[in-house]
């Protein structure tokens, strides 16, 4: 049966976590507005105990968005849930999301906390937090380096207490796709809830596994995914939920899954992004990269001519952006260099190609690209040596 996935976008919190990221409030709106008219299920806008400008930003998302969910981040604590109850007082739509670290590493280490301390916690803080909100959704921190058997403890307390969300993080980036996949089976087989509820996935890019960890929950039970626009976010970042969202639009087949993303406005939201963040977006980066829809060797260029279909498995327009193209480069062959010289209004045959491809690798051997002024000269070469 086709699976109807949630967009969940925390760039507005573990995005901002980012070094050197700290979004305006009137950022964050604006960002907020472009992310529910992306298509996100729900929007996490900060984390409201942390300072008084969080506080405030969350609260201004939740009113200036109408269709999306919006909710803000809070420890297992009174004071944050409190924090976060009044900064989501005013929003159409609205959830909790409440987290606390349940690893041995974490529990010893940051918490000094006993697994049984854990779980009392647990259950006070999403009782609590139940009062408020309908839907609650509980993170145990680092879930991929807890002990699986206790991880199903912890989250089969977490839906008694009232947890209709539970989220699973990947938060040092530590699983990959077949391990996370096998982990989803167990939880399947152990959780008697497991059903019931809705299964999320945050992961981290520590290890660069993030999106890949992300599609095989998908695969095995999860139906809401975490992350952010560009991947950004604490560290190596996020899960980038545009590379998640195309994933699954190019390989309908195999996850059996929709979703509410508006592809066509997926490169719009990532420049906006981009500018905010100051972070440039690399050029080899997935779907939105500038060299996302580039292709420079003779092989390619050739097939591309032939059929789009032979290099691209997604079109530039699905995601908005710009046109495919054909930079011509000394990997280039006189097919591409032929059609191009056509489109700047040269009338040149097979032929001629033999003269003009020599001076055309001549140039390209001392160049990255071949410009249309390069290709001029290179004309005015060839027709000397015709004349
Ligand atoms: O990475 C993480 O574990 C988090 C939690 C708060 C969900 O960001
Ligand atoms: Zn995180």
């Amino acid at each position: 049966m086709t699976k109807q996935i949630q967009f969940f976008d925390t760039t507005l919190r573990d995005g901002e976590q980012t070094i050197g990221v700290n979004f305006s409030i009137e950022q964050k709106v604006e960002l907020a507005k472009q992310l529910e008219a992306w298509g996100v299920d729900c929007i996490e806008a900060g984390f409201p105990i942390a300072s008084k400008g969080d506080f405030e930003a969350v609260s201004a998302v939740a009113q200036a968005v109408k269709k999306t969910c919006v909710t803000g981040l809070a420890r297992a604590r009174k004071g944050d849930i409190d924090a976060c109850v009044a900064a989501t007082a005013k929003a159409a739509h609205k959830q909790i999301h409440v987290f606390i670290a349940t690893s041995p590493v974490h529990r010893e280490s940051k918490l000094h906390m006993s697994k049984e301390q854990v779980l009392k916690a647990i259950k006070d803080s999403v009782s609590y937090a139940h009062q408020f909100f309908e839907i609650v959704e509980f993170s145990p921190e680092d879930a991929t380096r807890t002990e699986y058997d206790y991880l199903c403890k912890v989250i089969q307390t977490a839906i008694d207490a009232g947890a209709s969300v539970i989220n699973i993080p990947d938060t040092v980036g530590y699983t990959n796709p077949a391990e996370f996949a096998e982990l989803f089976q167990y939880m399947q087989k152990k959780i008697p809830s497991f059903a019931e509820v809705t299964f999320s996935v945050h992961c981290h890019d520590d290890l660069g596994m993030a999106v890949a960890n992300s599609m095989a929950a998908i695969k095995n039970g999860a139906t809401r995914i975490e992350g952010t626009v560009n991947g950004i976010g604490e560290r190596a970042g996020n899960a980038a939920l545009e590379e998640v969202a195309a994933g699954l639009y190019v390989r309908k087949d195999y996850y059996d899954a929709v979703d509410r993303i508006d592809l066509k406005k997926t490169k719009a939201i990532s420049e906006l992004i981009s500018r905010y963040t100051k972070m440039p977006v690399p050029h080899n980066k997935a779907v939105v990269g500038a060299n996302a829809f580039a292709h420079e060797s003779g092989i390619h260029q050739d097939g591309m001519l032939k059929s789009p279909q032979t290099y691209e498995i997604l079109t530039p327009e699905s995601v908005g952006a710009a046109k495919t193209t054909l930079p011509l480069g000394k990997l280039s062959g006189s097919h591409a260099v032929m059609t191009k010289l056509r489109q700047m209004g040269y009338s040149v045959e097979r032929e001629d190609m033999q003269q003009i491809f020599p001076i055309f690798k001549n140039k390209a051997d001392h160049t990255a690209i071949v410009s249309e002024t390069d290709l001029r000269e290179i004309m005015e070469k060839f027709e000397k040596v015709v004349s």
